[in-house]
């Protein structure tokens, strides 16, 4: 039998995503189980977290598992990740040992690996958590690399949950590009294009100019999405006509790709396009309409702290999500196999 990966919600069907939000929101009912009673799940961390962290602990926990965080170069040993690497610099071990020793102690290995942000060519290929797949014999879930596909789930439950229904279609939604110091990834903006045309809403990416376009890779997903979901696609640079009546703003900041590892010269078009932020004015434009962010968000940079506290932000509400989609996620891997 295939081992079965959580690496992409394109690899999964509309069936098999409906039954997770559905278990998904069971979770949320009642939130203590036992579809994980004895299993483990290893967490590698690459990077940063706070919500991916908390939420899978507390998942395997509550559902009678138990999780183990790691973190490769800090309080595990750093790895290599290159075939054939002769490896006389800062690695310990090759991938090829270490994914598959975590296969013989856990049932579920997790794993968050961001770009380098040197090389979009490379960083595309999605190599670490590629190569971890291809050395474990347990099942491996993405905990964000260059898509974020439990922040999706997140937040499509909490769509379906605010609108009183699992059917999105005819909803409009804008994904909408805003200001950040940094150049940050594209990894949420590429899954909420993946997601919201998979459920069939009338998606408009808002972005600055031509050059903040996602990977073609991901713009492709979109048109194949609308073709087999129905909704529609679009990209536009003109804030107020996107914003008209649109039932859900998502909002992220990332840097623009022709641009990937020679930042300087993009710094002064992304200085340029501080109005990008959601505030009161913009969201008034919409139809009543839901905003959300990935979080962590900085508020008066990509939000206002009226559009955060407002009833429209729904942000937290797809944060708690997490934990929901997730223990959803761990219990279908376990129970596959
Ligand atoms: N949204 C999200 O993944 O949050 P963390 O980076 O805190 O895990």
């Amino acid at each position: 039998m295939t081992l079965r990966h959580f690496l992409s919600t394109q690899d999964w069907s509309r069936p098999d995503l409906d039954a997770l939000l559905a278990q998904a929101a069971a979770f949320k009912r009642k939130k203590l189980g036992d579809a994980l009673k004895g299993r483990s799940i290893a967490l590698l961390f690459f990077n940063p977290s706070m919500r991916t962290r908390t939420s899978f602990e507390l998942g395997a926990f509550q559902l009678g598992g138990h999780a183990i965080v790691l973190q490769p170069g800090k309080d595990a040993w750093p790895i290599e990740f290159e075939a054939g690497a002769v490896m006389d610099g800062e690695a310990e071990e090759h991938i090829a040992e270490v994914a598959r020793v975590l296969s013989r102690y856990v049932d579920l290995i997790g794993v968050r690996a961001f770009p380098k942000f040197k090389d979009w060519s490379v960083d595309r290929e999605d190599r670490v958590i590629k190569a971890i797949a291809q050395y474990a014999t347990v099942p491996v879930i993405n905990m964000e690399t260059i898509t974020h596909p439990m922040q999706e789930l997140a937040h499509i439950l909490a769509l379906q949950q605010h609108f009183g229904g699992a059917d999105l279609r005819g909803k409009k939604y804008v994904l909408t590009w805003t200001y950040h110091p940094k150049p940050l990834n594209t990894a949420v903006a590429n899954s909420a294009l993946q997601i919201a045309t998979r459920y069939g809403m009338d998606v408009t990416l808002l972005c600055p100019t031509p050059e903040y376009a996602l990977d073609q890779r991901y713009l492709d997903f979109a048109e194949r999405n609308v073709a087999e979901n129905g909704g529609s696609f679009a990209i536009s640079h003109d804030v107020e006509s996107t914003y008209r009546g649109a039932d859900v703003v998502y909002a992220k900041s990332w840097g623009a790709l022709p641009y990937f590892g020679n930042w300087e010269p993009e710094k002064p078009i992304r200085d340029a396009h501080k109005h990008f932020i959601v505030d009161e004015a913009k969201m008034a434009l919409t139809n009543n309409g839901v905003f959300s962010h990935c979080l962590p968000l900085r508020r008066n940079i990509k939000a206002t702290d009226a559009v955060m506290d407002s009833r429209a932000c729904i942000a937290i509400d797809e944060a708690e999500n997490r934990l929901h989609v997730q223990k959803a996620v761990m219990a279908a891997l376990v129970a596959g196999r």
